[in-house]
């Protein structure tokens, strides 16, 4: 038995096919000039990941519960539709709300090979141990990388796909990025793979602001932890306290920009890239944006990438998309 449920985890590493930079150039490309930024993969370590577990909790993030109710009453819809042989999900965290999709396989009698794909490595161990025991016939190949590495590298699969990303990461993507990083999906999909996309819609700024400045603080902590992920692998000396977590809704640009503001003149010492940081009392660093999307700029962000739309599942409140594309051109609307 438990030899069984061991023989049906395994680990892969995904070789980027297009050149990622390392943290020492992202850092000094990022953080030695102003305007400064740092990309957001880095929150995901293994603390940065309980901590956006524990957002995703919180009475102010609506996003995750948003999803999560759509998913429960679409999965059995979208598996009967495509009858997936395999589930590849970028950027899987917990996995938590994909298990609607592992039920629904359940309910109609498919048994699907789960190919989570994210950087952080025991995350992915963690769920891929609790998912093979909940589901006595799921597969687990766990991906460990980068997805912006490309997606050529991805182990061979045979028969069909269902591509997911969800939790509205497309949105802390650039325009730019989103648009290469669809193109690239579009890419290795084939005729009657599906990928479900979840992206946050425009809404009530207040409602915005809240889901990034939680009561609790939750998100704050998880903004400040990268701080303690630069000083372990750049030999840093960030204090967390002279900083603080700053979101903001930037209407114009349609994103929340996150930002980790300076609270008073300091010195940082990045002992690997032999250089000091000296910045002023309100100086700040983005590191991340969260793109907040219109059905009409979703829809053609997935047709530029080739993607045409089969579903576009919403709440009543308009709150979240989850959309089905398929590869094609053309664009059918449903809600
Ligand atoms: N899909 C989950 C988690 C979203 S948080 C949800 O909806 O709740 C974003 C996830 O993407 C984290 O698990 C993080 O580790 C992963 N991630 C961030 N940048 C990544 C990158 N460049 N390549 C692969 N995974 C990445
Ligand atoms: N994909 C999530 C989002 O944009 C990521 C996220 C949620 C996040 N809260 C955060 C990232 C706080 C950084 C800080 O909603």
């Amino acid at each position: 038995m438990e030899d069984n449920i061991a023989s049906r985890l395994t680990s892969h590493r995904v070789p980027a096919v297009v050149p990622v930079q390392d943290i020492l150039e992202d850092a000094s490309a990022g953080l030695i000039d102003a305007p400064r930024s740092m990309p957001p993969k880095y929150f995901y370590d293994e603390r940065g990941s309980q901590l956006f577990d524990a957002i995703c909790e919180t009475r102010e993030y609506y996003p995750t519960r948003t999803e999560e109710a759509l998913l429960r009453t679409c999965a059995r819809e979208v598996i009967e539709q495509l009858r997936p042989d395999h589930i590849v999900e970028f950027g899987s965290g917990t996995a938590r709300k994909t298990r609607h999709l592992f039920d629904a396989c359940d309910r109609v009698g498919e048994t699907a090979a789960y190919w989570p794909f994210d950087v952080c490595e025991e995350m992915l161990r963690d769920s891929g141990q609790q998912l093979v025991q909940e589901y006595d016939w799921l597969r687990v190949n766990a991906l460990v990388g980068d997805y912006h590495g490309g997606l050529a590298g991805l182990p061979p699969r045979e028969g069909r796909c269902l591509y997911l990303f969800l939790g509205g990461t497309i949105g802390n993507f650039t325009e730019q990025e989103a648009a290469t990083f669809l193109a690239e999906v579009r890419a290795i999909m084939r005729p009657g793979d599906g990928l479900l996309l979840g992206a946050d819609r425009v809404k009530d700024p207040g409602v915005l602001h809240a889901a990034y400045n939680d009561e609790s603080g939750v998100t704050a902590q998880f903004n400040l932890n990268l701080l303690q992920v630069l000083n372990r692998e750049l030999d840093a000396d960030f204090c967390d306290t002279n900083f603080e977590h700053r979101a903001l809704f930037n209407a114009r640009a349609s994103q929340i920009e996150m930002y980790l503001v300076s609270r008073c003149r300091q010195s940082v010492h990045l002992g690997s890239l032999g250089h000091t940081l000296e910045l002023e009392a309100g100086e700040r660093i983005l590191t991340e944006i969260s793109r907040k999307f219109t059905p009409a700029r979703l829809e053609s962000l997935l047709n530029g990438a080739g993607l045409a739309v089969q579903q576009h599942f919403e709440p009543d409140n308009g709150w979240f998309s989850l959309v089905l594309a398929s590869p094609g051109e053309a664009s059918v609307t449903s809600s």
